[in-house]
């Protein structure tokens, strides 16, 4: 089954939106197979957005995803790469539809609550970056007969 990476930001857990979040996507139908509070080493920030290494505002994300803890996680379910980002909506919060998380929560681009994996290759690259394979949990829920 499709798995993605999603990251309450300090932001997020600062505002009191773990739950929050967790909810949305446990009431969507998804499934929760990893998670865990942590603060990002600098390193690992780095290599985590190494994709923005040249954007000038590198330096600024850098700071602010290590800046307190954040709540890492990996949900599992059909097409919930996409579907997730659907649900946190556009980057900046100034063009994100009400309903998503970011349209309903954040205000600004640089403290936007949420990241998500963008492609399956950002997926397992970012779950592995995150999690060690045996922090990952397979299991059988009943309910998932009567979603997929
Ligand atoms: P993530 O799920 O967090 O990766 O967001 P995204 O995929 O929707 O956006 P992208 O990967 O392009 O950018 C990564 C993060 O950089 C965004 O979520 C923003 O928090 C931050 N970011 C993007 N543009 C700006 C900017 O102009 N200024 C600042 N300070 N941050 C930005
Ligand atoms: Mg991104």
């Amino acid at each position: 089954m499709e798995k993605t990476f999603l990251m309450v930001k300090p932001d997020g857990v600062q505002r009191n939106l773990i739950g929050e979040i967790v909810n949305r996507f446990e009431k969507k139908g998804y499934q929760l197979v990893g998670a865990k509070l942590m603060q990002i080493p600098t390193e690992l920030a780095e290599e985590h957005y190494g994709e923005h290494k040249e954007r000038p505002f590198f330096g600024e994300l850098v700071e602010f995803i290590t800046s307190g803890p954040v709540f890492a996680m990996v949900w599992e379910g059909e097409n919930v790469i996409t579907t997730a980002r659907l649900m946190m909506g556009a980057t900046n919060p100034k063009e994100s539809a009400p309903g998503t998380i970011r349209g309903d929560f954040a205000v600004t681009v640089g403290k936007n609550i949420i990241h998500g994996s963008d492609s399956l290759e950002s997926a397992e690259r970012e779950i592995g970056l995150f999690f060690k394979q045996e922090e990952l949990v397979a299991y059988a829920k009943d309910a998932n007969n009567w979603i997929n």
